[in-house]
Formats: structure tokens, C-alpha cells, sequence
């Protein structure tokens, strides 16, 4: 079954954003590459591996939350629209679909294979409920959200995580703008806690993190047509605990030059350099409060699972002053 999607990122929008952050962030120092680009349809798979991982603790203490809550997200939301940004496969969502039963579910994400898989699983389950998928990116496309009256927006799996502090606060604010005052922002959040446990999360024993993160290079050898010999690099998963985030990096095992001739660039590496892939920042209350706050919501609801390691927050978008 094809389902139709409302597409806002083509083939060549994709390819052009692609060169533009390759060029920056292989000629900074450190080296990086933003996240959204381990999302192609391989990306999307392994992620969804990685949930099901014993290391991977947020998925599942995600899902005790909303097994939990979503009666009472429901209740007091009252949403007739839910709208879910980077919405993956919507795994958990059907928690909150069937609490909330609402007149329609928007995702949004970049990979239009999982909003796909999505669709097709939910028409089984939710044969009567309209899916609108939209194939957008969160940091730009926000402004092609429907705007029904009383929506909840979604924002699940500590995804908020991924993004710097400044652009953590750009995207919040974002999302309050699109919003009219009294509706709803749920937002997932995952917590500080051990370093141990966290670094074991993203480095786990059977190896699907590291081949989701090399996967970035993947995707830059398939649309860029770079020459990056994958297995040259090892995955590394560190606590940085001033920042308070896990950092993924890919490291050189040896000395390498990597030509990517879409955007005319030959990339040097010494031997044990990295690229910095991935940052996922872990969370406590009062700052997740202080940040909403600052976006223009109000929180109204703060649940974690029984071990403490992840949170939901309900927000409310704040009337203006
Ligand atoms: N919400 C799901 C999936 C999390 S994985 C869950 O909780 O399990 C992160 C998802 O965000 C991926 O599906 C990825 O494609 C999407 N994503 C990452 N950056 C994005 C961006 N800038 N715009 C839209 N989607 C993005
Ligand atoms: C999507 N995001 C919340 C995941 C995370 O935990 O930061 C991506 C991920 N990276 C490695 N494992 C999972």
C-alpha cells in the first residue's frame, strides 16, 4: 500500500542542505555532521533497532510513561489533532492514539520511508483515522502544520536531545509560534544519570549503534559520491559531564584523505581524528521547566518511569503578554 505524503524536502532540497553541511562541517575544526543525517531509510531501520536494544533504556521507559499517562494526556488535553515531529515509525504513538482517539495524526520527519511504515501499520490498527504524513524538516517546515483548533504536538524519544542549547531554544520557540495559547506540547525528555549506564546505551555490546552512526557515512558516499572507507572508522560514545550530553564521534583508525566530489572536497584525517556525529543532552527538571518557560509554555505535568531515567512533560502554550 502507497500512502500519499504531503512533501516539503525533494531529492534536490535534500541534496543541496546535504552539501551545504557537509562543507561546513568537514572544513570546521573539530570536525562534525548534523544528525538528521543518519535518518535514510537503512538509518531509520537501525534506529528502530536500537530501541529494541537491552542498553537502550529510553524507548521502553518511554512507553511506561505514556502505558501510564496517556489516559490523562487525553483528559486534559482534550486534542482532536495530534501532531508528531520526528515521528520515526510512531511505535509509541499508538499509546497516545488510542487514549486520545483524535480526529486526525499528523508526523512530520525527515524520512519519508518511516512515515511510510508508519502509515501502512496504522491503517491496520486505526483503520478510520485520516493520517497526514509530512515529509518536512522540524527546524524549517513547522509552518506547513494544519491549524485546527486544540492540537497537541508530540515531540518523543528525547529527540530534542540531538540539538545544541541554541537550537533547542530556537525550535521551542518555534513550536510555541505555531501554537495558539491553551494547546499542548508533549515533550520527551531523557534524564542525567550514571555516565555508566548512558555511555553503555550508546555504545552497546552487539554493535547496531556503531553501525547506525558510521551509516552517516553511508549516506555521504551514496549521495555525495565520496570514497569514505566506512570500516576506517570506530564509534565512540563519551559522557562530557560540563555540558551534560553524550557525544557520538566517529574516529579514524588510521590516516585517511576522503574525496567527495559533488561539493569539490578532499577531507584529510589523521590518524585518531573524529567527526563529531551525534550530541544527545540528558536532562533535568528544572532546566526542561526554565527552557519551556522560556519558549512561552507553561509546564503543567512532569512524569517519569518508576526508575527515574526518562520524563514526559505537558506543556501548555502560555498566552502572549
Ligand atoms: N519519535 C520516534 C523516533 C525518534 S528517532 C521515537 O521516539 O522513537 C528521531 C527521528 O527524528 C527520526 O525518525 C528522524 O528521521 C527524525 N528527525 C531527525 N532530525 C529531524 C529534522 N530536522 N526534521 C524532521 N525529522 C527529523
Ligand atoms: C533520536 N535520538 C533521541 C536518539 C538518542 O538517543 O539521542 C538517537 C540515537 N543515537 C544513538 N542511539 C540513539
Amino acid at each position: 500500500m502507497t500512502i500519499p505524503l504531503e512533501v516539503h524536502l525533494d531529492a534536490e532540497t535534500q541534496e543541496s542542505a546535504l552539501r551545504a553541511d557537509v562543507v561546513a562541517g568537514l572544513t570546521d575544526t573539530p570536525k562534525w555532521l548534523p544528525p538528521k543525517w543518519f535518518y535514510d531509510a537503512r538509518g531509520s531501520e537501525l534506529f528502530e533497532r536500537i530501541t529494541e536494544l537491552p542498553e537502550y533504556y529510553p524507548t521502553r521507559a518511554e512507553r511506561t510513561i505514556l502505558a501510564e499517562h496517556a489516559g490523562d494526556i487525553a483528559r486534559i488535553t482534550g486534542a482532536r489533532t495530534l501532531i508528531e515531529l520526528g515521528s520515526g515509525y510512531s511505535t509509541k504513538t499508538r499509546l497516545l492514539l488510542d487514549a486520545l482517539r483524535p480526529a486526525s495524526f499528523v508526523p512530520m520527519d525527515v524520512s519519508p520511508t518511516a512515515l511510510e511504515a508508519a502509515a501502512a501499520h496504522l491503517a491496520v490498527d486505526f483503520p478510520d483515522l485520516p493520517v497526514h504524513g509530512i515529509v518536512g524538516d522540524i527546524t524549517r517546515h513547522l509552518g506547513f502544520l494544519p491549524a485546527p483548533a486544540g492540537r497537541l504536538v508530540a515531540f518523543l524519544g528525547g529527540t530534542i536531545g540531538n540539538f545544541t542549547p541554541a537550537e533547542r531554544a530556537r525550535f521551542l520557540t518555534d513550536v510555541r509560534a505555531v501554537l495558539q495559547p491553551g494547546e499542548h506540547l508533549l515533550l520527551g525528555t531523557d534524564l542525567v544519570k550514571s555516565p555508566r549506564m548512558l555511555v553503555r546505551a550508546y555504545d552497546d555490546a552487539s554493535g547496531v549503534t556503531a553501525e547506525f552512526d558510521k551509516n552517516v557515512l553511508r549516506v555521504l558516499n551514496h549521495h555525495l559520491q565520496a570514497d569514505f572507507d566506512v570500516d576506517g572508522f570506530a564509534h565512540v560514545a563519551l559522557w562530557d559531564a560540563d555540558h551534560e550530553w553524550i557525544e557520538m564521534r566517529l574516529r579514524a583508525r588510521w590516516p585517511m584523505r576522503v574525496t567527495i566530489p559533488a561539493v569539490d572536497l578532499v577531507v584529510e584525517f589523521a590518524s585518531g581524528e573524529e567527526i563529531r556525529t551525534e550530541i544527545s543532552a540528558k536532562f533535568r527538571r528544572e532546566g526542561v521547566a526554565k527552557e519551556l518557560s522560556e519558549a512561552g509554555f507553561t509546564l503543567d505535568h512532569w512524569w517519569t518511569d518508576p526508575d527515574g531515567r526518562f520524563a514526559l512533560s505537558l506543556a501548555r502554550a502560555t498566552p502572549s503578554r
